[in-house]
């Protein structure tokens, strides 16, 4: 017994905590266990813990039973707040329990003296959120050190050196900012209810003085690297100065990305920097807003397409790809679904839709050059040829159980009146994703448009959002999200 309160059995009992998948649940019940993990990173006198998705409280107890200063659990399953209510009855002014979506709040606002993450992650939410702790801006990060379990599979990912088959974007990250090290592997029985794979617990500390680059920067060329970690460098970083990039960093065109070190990535990442800040080549992002013929916007697109990524993504931040994935993650639960990226460019609105767990992506354009830079990026399923303002485009009625139109609506590209056969190709009760640029919605064409298919109840708005869109450039958009009509 380390408290007062009853077992941990018959705290899940007492209120009905059976663990549920969709949130990615599996307790752990031995206190055993329970105990080492809480101790992972050493003891807890004076420090401060964050902990996510406690469920019934196991680690919770041990971290407050362990000596920890102060736990902040985050939990966003309701049915667990009367269990973890009565922890903080026998722990007074030492257990704070935040009811939310541990990706929507920032645990920095918890710091307080020496703070850690302890957790047994949600195993859905675990890598997102791991990502998030180890990309903030501000380094050395809030946390003094972490222990974190796994699935062993991930955890093997976040430790792998070049040349190992679990090397990729996420070992670079962590090992760039911090000394990650797997302390102890789990047998599945040790949960409730058993998954089928091993779980791991894994420590990072943070390093004080990690190889100085811009953390985006690196996110960039680690994303396209590894998105076709099979591919010659000089043709994965293609649309980030391919050949240009490389020989600058000094590093051979026929590597590929697992043999590069962390070392390379920051040089690569560096010198992408300094290629953008030197801006070589042709700009485009000022001609897209306005004062052109569409015949020009195909010319515009055509020249733009070899040095689209590195501009809009590298040098702007482009946000809208991103938010109208996770749009229409949130009301699209089948990620088997097909997809079609509407004016998909060079494939950026399809990696967003990949990394927010879409597998079936469609994509089409009316640039041939834009299409040829995406078909390097190995997302889509098909890529064809289309122009929306010219209907009928080469896809059949119904064929799509969803679909993102992002940037593409605005001053001389899509019109409004294309919302016809965009609903065409999509399936009764299929949902629709626009990212746009405030500018263009301003105008007011769009927004005339979704209001007469409104009245005529073929398609609903589900939500509109204002936020970021080009950030750096101080540009906001609107993501938009309609659904077809059963
Ligand atoms: C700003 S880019 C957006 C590309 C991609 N969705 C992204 O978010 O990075 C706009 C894209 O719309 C395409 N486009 C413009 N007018 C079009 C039309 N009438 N039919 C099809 N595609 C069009 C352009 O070729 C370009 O690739």
């Amino acid at each position: 017994m380390i408290d007062d309160i009853p077992p941990l059995r018959d705290v899940i009992s007492k209120y009905g905590l059976d663990a549920k998948k969709s949130l990615g649940q599996n307790f752990l019940l031995d206190f055993n266990i329970i105990q080492k993990i809480a101790l992972t990173s050493g003891p807890l006198d004076g420090i401060t813990v964050i902990e996510i998705g406690p469920g019934p409280g196991g680690l919770t107890r041990a971290l407050l039973a362990g000596g920890a200063k102060r736990v902040i659990a985050i939990e966003r399953d309701e049915r667990c707040l009367p269990a973890l209510a009565e922890i903080g009855d026998c722990y007074p002014d030492m257990l704070e329990v935040v009811h939310g979506d541990a990706l929507e709040i920032d645990c920095a606002q918890y710091c307080d003296g020496p703070t850690r993450i302890i957790a047994n992650l949600p195993y859905n939410v675990a890598t997102p959120l791991l990502t998030g702790w180890l990309t903030g801006e501000n380094w050395p990060p809030f946390y003094s050190a972490m222990s974190l379990m796994f699935q062993k599979e991930v955890a093997e990912r976040i430790v792998a050196k070049p040349g190992d088959k679990a090397y990729g974007r996420l070992a670079v990250l962590a090992g760039w900012r911090t000394d990650a090290q797997i302390a102890f592997n789990l047998d599945p029985q040790n949960f409730t209810p058993a998954p089928k794979v091993m779980s791991s617990v894994v420590t990072f500390t943070p390093k004080s003085s990690p190889l100085p680059a811009r953390v985006k920067s690196l996110e960039t060329i680690t994303k396209a690297a590894f998105g076709q970690r099979r591919k010659m460098l000089r043709q994965s970083l293609k649309s980030l100065g391919g050949a240009t990039l490389l020989e600058r960093a000094g590093i051979a065109g026929t590597r590929r990305a697992e043999e590069l070190d962390i070392e390379e990535f920051v040089n690569l990442a560096n010198e992408w920097d300094a290629m953008a800040k030197s801006k070589s080549g042709p700009r485009f992002l000022s001609n897209i807003y306005g004062g052109k013929k569409p015949s020009d916007t195909k010319e515009l697109y055509r020249d733009w397409a070899n040095s689209y990524d590195q501009e809009v993504e590298g040098e702007n931040d482009y946000a809208q790809p991103r938010r109208c994935a996770e749009a229409l993650s949130t009301v699209l639960d089948d990620r088997a679904g097909h997809i079609l990226d509407i004016g998909c460019g060079t494939g950026l609105s399809g990696l967003a839709l990949r990394e927010a767990g879409f597998a079936a992506i469609d994509g089409c354009d009316f640039s041939n050059e834009m299409l040829e830079v995406a078909s390097a990026k190995s997302v889509y399923q098909r890529l064809f040829f289309a122009d929306l303002n010219q209907p009928p485009i080469d896809a059949s009625n119904e064929q799509y159980d969803g679909a993102t139109a992002v940037g593409v609506f605005a001053f001389d590209h899509i019109s409004p009146d294309a919302l016809d056969e965009i609903l065409r190709i999509l399936k009764p009760g299929a949902p629709l994703v626009i990212g746009l640029n405030e500018k263009f919605y301003d105008k007011g064409t769009l927004e005339e448009k979704f209001n007469q298919l409104e009245l005529a109840g073929i398609v609903r708005i589900l939500s509109r959002e204002i936020g970021d869109h080009l950030p750096v450039a101080g540009i906001k958009g609107w993501t938009i999200t309609l659904r077809k009509s059963a």
